[in-house]
């Protein structure tokens, strides 16, 4: 008898690049479906973009992507994260150099969405607008240096639904922390949802430190993490 061929299925690698221009819209539909939390995604798709444009283009910050099936089977990607290397930094840039573009968009996006309008009315009108006075100090650092006790912050990372628990999500945060790790930055902080799918579990078993839980002012509860660049991964 002839031995019947035995078909192994090898999970294709992960590979993760920089994002392109080209990747954002792709980038920002699944950020307002896979993570709508918060004010930003509840602005919409243009909103996001615009928002994630400024990681590719920061030299302060970093916009990862995974490559995967797109919709209709054309390339797309199968997740992506943005993050800062420098926060601060960061934070400066964009109530400096993206403030203004970032104002517009989103005053549109909430003429056309009363409902968020009203929310964002109560909770978080007077914390943004003391948050969008530019700041009145520049920071030392130069455009694509960290400061020595620069903190880093994780933003966001989604995978697609139908391609989790295949390691891209790990994938894609072992190469922020390398990413923070060159630049010489030591610790890394994130926020996250306790109601998103599975998150918490995620950080947890892939070496993060949880901190305090923190109620927001629109309701949610978060759970904040910490990791060291130079901590190794847990499993
Ligand atoms: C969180 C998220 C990015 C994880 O992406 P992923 O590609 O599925 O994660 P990985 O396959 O790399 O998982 C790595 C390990 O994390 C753990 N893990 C991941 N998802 C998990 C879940 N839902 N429940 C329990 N453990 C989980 C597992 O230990 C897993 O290893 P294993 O599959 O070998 O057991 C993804 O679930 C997602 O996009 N969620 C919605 C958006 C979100 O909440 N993002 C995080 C907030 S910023």
């Amino acid at each position: 008898m002839r031995p019947r061929a035995v078909q192994t299925r090898v999970p294709a690698p992960v590979l993760v690049r920089e994002a392109a221009p080209a990747d954002i819209p792709a980038m920002a539909q699944l950020h307002v479906q896979n993570l709508p939390v918060g004010l930003f995604p509840r602005l919409g798709h243009h909103f996001v973009a615009c928002w994630h444009r400024a990681y590719l283009d920061s030299p302060h910050a970093l916009a990862l992507v995974v490559d995967g099936p797109g919709q209709e089977g054309e390339q797309g990607i199968a997740g992506f994260l943005i993050g800062a290397l420098d926060r601060e930094a960061y934070r400066h840039e964009l109530l400096t150099r993206y403030r203004t573009r970032l104002i517009v968009r989103a005053a549109g996006a909430l003429v056309l969405r009363p409902r968020v309008l009203a929310s964002f009315l109560r909770t978080r009108l007077r914390p943004y607008l003391r948050g969008l006075r530019a700041p009145r100090h520049t920071p030392s650092v130069p455009p694509g240096a960290v400061g020595t006790a620069a903190v880093a912050e994780l933003t966001a990372v989604a995978v697609a639904p139908a391609l989790r628990r295949t390691g891209s999500g790990r994938v894609l945060t072992n190469e922020f922390i390398d990413r923070c790790a060159r630049a010489d930055v030591r610790r890394i902080e994130l926020v996250t949802d306790v109601g998103s799918a599975g998150s918490v579990e995620f950080y947890r078993r892939t070496g993060w430190t949880a901190l305090r839980r923190i109620h927001t002012r629109d309701g949610r509860t978060v759970q904040r993490f910490v990791r060291w660049t130079d901590a190794p991964e847990e499993s």
